[in-house]
């Protein structure tokens, strides 16, 4: 765990780069056009000599509240007045609007990230008309740079398939990992450190927990073309050559709160590892190296309500951008450029409601500190028991494991009346936990607010100011010196391979059905 006390000291140094708003970016700029595709727009007129290496971080699902509510949390746990890691590197805020929707998903976002390009919710790579767009991580690896890919979700999932794939839509995750590993793409292969989950759609149909709908065996087909592939810790910590392609777990990897060290690294060890594998990698060469960091299930967590699981993967977030702050700091010799900033903000939370004595308002982060796992997992185990003293164990081994050490006696009977639908059962334990934190959310889904921004290192500080989520991906272009249009002419040459794997089928509509039926 990081010690806040030590950082209290350059806490302020974040609030004049805040101030310093971006000169060009007035009267509705980019609001205006958004396929302004990759045209300079002069971020860095100051600019000193460029950055070796990028390091994009994604903090899906991360709202400012729940930046709030984490800060607070480590308030009120060590008794002081500092500031998270992330606090000290805040230069601005992203707006983050799809071209079909006011509210953004993650493909739509993380497109305007990889491409510098907006697009329409469900959109991997592609523009509103299913045409394939260049990656920042594509252009590198045609330029020398080695690349990456380190996330907590299924590596398959929107964030990390928007940089190295393209799709009309999220879901075709098992296309997206046959793209990925360069089986299905145009380039080739791409990536060189791919961590994460999401095993089961390299897995082929015949064997269990697969999710794919066909027998390829996408791990055989990823060695053929070079990987060392692995799904252990101990392999995780042995050295490895690039390319590697290690994935812990067949789905999501678990959520911070209910991670085993033992089975599956954290965000910290699993960036560090790519950043210190990428460096070594390319000390003797002209070009440094992309990756993409994704703390990616902080936005599950809010998708499901779930203040545990979205406070301990904040928590982690936060380890790892400090331990990627002090990596860069350390690597002067190699000088990277690191941006930070979510997709969009999730679950809207709010942190604070009314009371009627002083001080008028609650919000109480004290509830926290019993809190041993998610939602999910004990409302499975609750599911499981089959004891005869329930309200004693609901009380002791379920309530009391999520932080609620006092739960009333209403409470009680309705989670013995829950018992046996674990999905009610656990909307109805986030509730207790929330109610009593004070915490309140809006909505299970994502919504328009403007997202902080993060940096770090060379030139980071160019980049201050209100952004809109595409000029991220222009910036990360400019600062590695990328041609993204030549990469976008290159792919969309090549019409057999977007027939086969990239546009939908003549006569698809997109439908919003279709993009509420993801899993998150
Ligand atoms: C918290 O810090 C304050 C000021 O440093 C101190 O007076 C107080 O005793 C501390 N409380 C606890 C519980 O440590
Ligand atoms: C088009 O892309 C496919 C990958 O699906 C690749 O095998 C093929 O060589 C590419 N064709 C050209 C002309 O680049
Ligand atoms: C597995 O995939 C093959 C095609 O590769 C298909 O013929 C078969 O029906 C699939 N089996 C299952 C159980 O989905």
């Amino acid at each position: 765990m990081f010690n806040v006390k030590s950082l209290l000291v350059v806490a302020l140094a974040g609030f004049s780069a805040l101030a310093a708003a971006h000169p060009d970016n007035k009267n509705g700029k980019y609001g205006k056009d958004h396929k302004d595709n990759h045209n300079d727009h002069d971020d860095d007129k100051h600019e000193s000599r460029g950055p070796r290496n990028f390091i994009m971080v994604v903090p899906d699902g991360f709202g400012p509240a729940s930046e709030t509510m984490a800060r607070d949390y480590m308030h009120w746990k060590d008794n002081s007045t500092a500031v998270l890691p992330i606090d000290e590197m805040v230069i601005g805020m992203v707006r983050t609007k799809a071209t079909d929707s006011y509210v953004t998903d993650s493909a739509a976002s993380a497109t305007a990230y990889s491409c510098g390009i907006k697009s329409y919710n469900g959109a991997i790579g592609v523009d509103d008309d299913y045409e394939p767009c260049g990656t920042v991580l594509e252009a590198a690896h045609l330029e020398g740079f080695k690349t990456g890919l380190v996330v907590t979700s299924r590596i398959t999932h929107a964030t990390p398939a928007t940089f190295a794939s393209h799709i009309y839509h999220r879901d075709l995750e098992s296309e997206i990992a046959l793209q990925e590993i360069g089986y299905a793409h145009p380039l080739g292969r791409t990536v060189d450190v791919m961590l994460g989950g999401g095993r089961c759609f390299f897995t082929p149909n015949t064997t269990e927990g697969s999710c794919r709908k066909d027998g390829v065996d996408a791990l055989a087909i990823a060695r053929d073309l070079g990987y060392t592939t692995f799904q252990d810790r101990a392999t995780f910590d042995s050295e490895l050559k690039l390319p590697y392609l290690g994935l812990f777990t067949n789905d999501h990897m678990s959520y911070e709160a209910d991670r085993d060290p033992a089975i599956e690294p954290s965000l910290k060890e699993m960036a560090i590892k790519g950043l210190n594998d990428l460096y070594r990698a390319t000390k003797d060469s002209k070009k440094g190296f992309f990756i993409m960091v994704e703390a990616s299930r902080i936005d599950h967590a809010g998708h499901a309500n779930d203040p545990v699981g979205h406070l301990h993967d904040i928590l982690a977030y936060n380890e790892a951008m400090l331990a990627m702050r002090e990596w860069i700091d350390e690597h002067s010799d190699s000088p990277t450029t690191l941006i930070s900033t979510a997709d969009h903000e999730c679950g809207g939370l709010t942190v604070g409601k009314e009371i009627s004595g002083p001080p008028g308002y609650w919000y109480d982060p004290s509830f926290f500190a019993g809190a041993k796992a998610t939602s999910g997992p004990l409302s499975k185990q609750w599911a499981a028991y089959t004891g005869s003293d329930q309200k004693g164990y609901l009380k002791s081994e379920i309530f009391a494991k999520y932080g609620v050490a006092q739960p009333t006696e209403q409470e009680l009977s309705e989670g013995i009346a829950l018992k046996s639908s674990a999905s009610k059962f656990s909307k109805f334990l986030t509730k207790a936990l929330s109610s009593r934190l004070g915490v309140n959310w809006a909505t299970g889904g994502h919504t328009a607010s403007d997202v902080t921004l993060f940096g770090w290192g060379v030139n980071s500080k160019t980049f201050a100011g209100s952004r809109e989520n595409n000029e991220v991906g222009h910036f990360i272009a400019k600062q590695l010196g990328l041609d993204l249009e030549s990469v976008t002419k290159k792919l969309q040459s090549n019409e057999t391979w977007q027939a086969d794997w990239v546009k939908p089928k003549a006569g698809h509509q997109r439908s919003a059905r279709d993009l509420h039926s993801h899993h998150h």
